[in-house]
């Protein structure tokens, strides 16, 4: 039904005498909205016996009729396999880098794309570029930071293996988040953002452990206490004379408390919503700037 209004709207829209930018940008909403429609509807999620078929490398990690993905190279793979089926899409990424799962990262899309952003900025895309890639796969322009070398390269290369140079670009940080970086926020409908969120000490404790924690140190540390980087995103887009809203997600609820205390103390005006995926939960966090 939302579709149908939505296909009526573009044609309605497509033959109103007005000028040529507005009907450009309602057709490319309507465009945007119809193609995440698509994905909004189809559920995320491949399951074991059929990921062991599509991708047979699985078949080493499949152990009593469970597929070992604290294993990372099993996760690597059933990810991949995940975003094939679901998207289309492929990615790379080098070894040691964090491994995207698919279904999480398009549960946080599907949270955005309500607003149905035409043009968002991501702050550290990482290794994968997977917010990007996705975004991107859907029609939205998306221009990406990102501050680790290898990381950069390794999302070009997926931009590239997806043909989607057209719909996203990267910046290369040098420490910056967005001021001195971005010169014009209110050029982009959102700002998204999956920030290292692990704090110091945690990542010093578990950094060595031989399953489940991978990624490198920028990938994952958000500050002392974890929530800093957060902070430091929201001071730096607070700056800018007509910021767009930030979007964000934590996946450690732990840090829910302190996180809401200086949010609020800083007088940010934020809506969270949690969701639960499989068994952990997550919150995404919206703050808007007036
Ligand atoms: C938790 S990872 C998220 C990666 C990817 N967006 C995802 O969802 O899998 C955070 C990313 O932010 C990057 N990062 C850290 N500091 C940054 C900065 N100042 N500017 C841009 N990217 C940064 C890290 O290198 C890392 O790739």
């Amino acid at each position: 039904m939302t579709f149908f209004v939505i296909y009526t709207i573009k044609r309605v829209f497509a033959e109103l005498p007005i000028s040529f930018l507005v009907r450009y940008s309602v057709r490319l909403t309507c465009r945007i909205f119809m193609k995440s429609q698509s994905y909004l509807d189809k559920k995320c999620g491949t399951q074991i016996e059929i990921a062991l078929k599509l991708d047979p490398k699985l078949v080493q990690f499949f152990n009593n009729g469970k597929l070992d993905l604290g294993d990372s190279r099993a996760l690597l793979l059933y990810n991949k396999v995940i975003l094939k089926e679901f998207m289309d899409l492929s990615f790379n990424i080098p070894e040691g880098y964090l491994i995207p799962t698919i279904c999480s990262r398009w549960e946080f899309l599907k949270y955005i794309l309500k607003s149905n952003p035409a043009k968002v900025l991501e702050i550290g895309t990482g290794a994968s570029g997977i917010l990007a890639l996705m975004l991107g796969s859907v029609g939205v322009s998306v221009t990406a930071t990102e501050i680790d070398k290898e990381a950069i390269k390794s999302a070009q290369s997926n931009i590239e293996l997806n043909n989607l140079t057209k719909e996203v670009s990267l910046i290369h940080s040098q420490g910056e988040i967005v001021k001195n970086l971005i010169p014009q926020l209110s050029e982009y409908d959102l700002i998204i953002c999956n920030p290292p969120q692990y704090d110091e000490k945690y990542y010093q404790e578990h950094k060595s452990s031989a399953r489940g924690f991978i990624g490198k140190y920028l990938e994952l540390v958000g500050g002392r206490k974890g929530h800093e980087f957060i902070l430091s995103l929201l001071s730096e887009v607070k700056m800018d004379s007509n910021p767009p809203p930030v979007y964000f997600q934590l996946t450690l609820p732990r840090l829910k408390t302190i996180l809401e205390e200086d949010l609020k103390r800083l007088q940010y005006e934020f809506t969270v919503v949690t969701t639960r995926i499989g068994t952990r939960e997550r919150l995404y966090y919206k703050v808007e700037f007036t």
